[in-house]
């Protein structure tokens, strides 16, 4: 049994409530006769999900949902890529069939990915060291590159991820049986990165361990090292002896420029690191319920290469035996035709400048209203995510008194920020923290 699955057990046997739970469970049967699933308890909501169940029930007509994770456009509506509809034409015109793709993904598609990482002339790429494998989008490659660091990386099953975290991470990496432990990443009095106590705590992590990194736009905070800081992490990472994992869920999301927010990778790279990447093209392309997303793990050699990839493929075969095709392929397409990648640059480009030009509208407005606090952090910050810095008691304000909701840390999704209702966010953010 998986250590994760074991930890879940203990916790829920200590939880009160399980035996309430089987007394009823067996009520239910009627006849005294125990249901197979009378021990099951109640889990708690999704946080996140709840949020947006409660904005639905609202029928203020001012509500603002901040907690969603997916973009929005100025009208707050969710956004096809056009890229996208035209590639999707394009492969209905080409009458592709319906085959099973490979255990590891259509190959056009695992190759443009990693060219989209690591960048065209990677020597990576050219000398044959990765292995690249389609994932179930962001998630589901976390989740295989966890399942093979839990099965072959015999030097340490510890994972440290910075504090916060995607909430997602404890639990993909757990489910995988390994520890997870964290480092110093925020700080809470500048709402920026709190450098000194990550490399502090880096610097303190036992040897072989795994270190999650967060490419670009970090999920919660919106807080990333500048290039220099992340050098000096490159080089401390190294003389640990750390793996670096990372995580790029927002590659030309957070800047606008795929290259630029891909250069702490890079860095890495060329630092000599062998690193895992987890890539999502959820946000870049809009493909959230496509489930588009890569893993890759850079060996040291081709000949390594080839069996890492044996061994991943294992993994996957019993797991979902093989990836979704359309969203995969709408990918390799757009990537692949030279107009549709442009197009899909510029569109990446046009989200990304919206946020950001969000992000100043909202300064701006509570500049307006008269806020003397100093909310630099607000434009700081990049990619979908903003931490406010304001408080659970002003979080609940926003929602009891506005009708605008958020998870209660403070963080928003500027992509449910618009022109038509930054003032208002603006209003009600002054009004709950003066
Ligand atoms: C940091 C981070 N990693 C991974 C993901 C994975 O998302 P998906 O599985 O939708 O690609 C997300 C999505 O919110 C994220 O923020």
């Amino acid at each position: 049994m998986a250590r994760g699955e074991r930890d879940g057990r203990e916790r829920g046997g200590e939880r009160e409530g399980e035996g309430r739970v089987k007394e009823m469970g067996s009520k239910g049967m009627g006849g005294g006769e125990s249901s197979a699933w009378s021990n099951v308890e109640m889990g708690p909501p999704d946080a996140i999900l709840g949020i947006t169940e409660a904005y639905k029930r609202d029928d203020n007509p001012s509500k603002i949902n901040l907690g969603v994770g997916a973009y929005r456009n100025d009208s707050g509506k969710p956004y096809v890529l056009e890229c996208v509809k035209k590639a999707e034409k394009m492969m209905l015109e080409k009458g592709l069939d319906k085959e099973y793709a490979p255990i590891s993904g259509p190959p056009e598609f695992c190759r443009e990915a990693a060219k989209l990482a690591f960048g065209d002339d990677s020597s990576v790429l050219k000398e044959g060291r990765n292995v690249t494998v389609q994932g179930v989008s962001g998630t589901g490659s976390l989740r295989i590159g966890a399942a093979f660091f839990a099965k072959w990386y015999a030097k340490s099953k510890d994972f440290w991820i910075p504090t916060p975290s995607w909430g997602n991470h404890t639990p993909i990496f757990k489910h995988s049986g390994l520890d997870v432990k964290s480092y110093r990443y925020y700080e809470p009095n500048t709402c920026g990165f709190d450098f000194n106590g990550a490399m502090e705590d880096i610097g303190n992590i036992p040897e072989g361990s795994t270190i999650v990194l967060h490419a670009c736009a970090h999920n919660p905070t919106g807080v990333d090292p500048n290039p220099e800081q992340w050098k000096e992490m490159s080089q401390l990472i190294k003389k640990r002896k750390l793996y670096p994992f990372f995580d790029m869920a927002y590659q030309g999301f957070a800047s606008g420029d795929i290259n630029k927010d891909a250069a702490a990778l890079r860095t890495f790279i060329d630092d000599g690191h062998e690193v895992a990447l987890a890539q999502s093209f959820a946000k870049n392309m809009g493909l959230y319920g496509e489930r588009a997303g890569a893993f890759t793990i850079v060996c040291a050699s081709k000949e390594e290469a080839d069996r890492v990839m044996s061994q991943v493929k294992i993994l996957i075969r019993p797991l979902y035996s093989n990836p979704p095709i359309h969203g995969s392929r709408i990918v390799a397409t757009v990537l692949t035709d030279p107009t549709l990648r442009q197009m899909w640059l510029g569109e990446v480009k046009g989200m990304a400048d919206r946020i950001i030009n969000m992000r100043s509208k909202l300064v701006e407005g509570l500049k307006k209203e008269g806020s003397t606090r100093n909310w630099q952090h607000i434009t700081d910050q990049i990619g979908m995510f903003c931490f406010t810095g304001l408080k659970p008691e002003q979080v609940e304000r926003l929602t009891k008194e506005f009708s605008i909701y958020l998870t209660k840390d403070g963080r928003i999704s500027v992509a449910g920020v618009t022109s038509g209702n930054v003032n208002y966010l603006a209003n009600a953010m002054h009004t709950v923290t003066k």
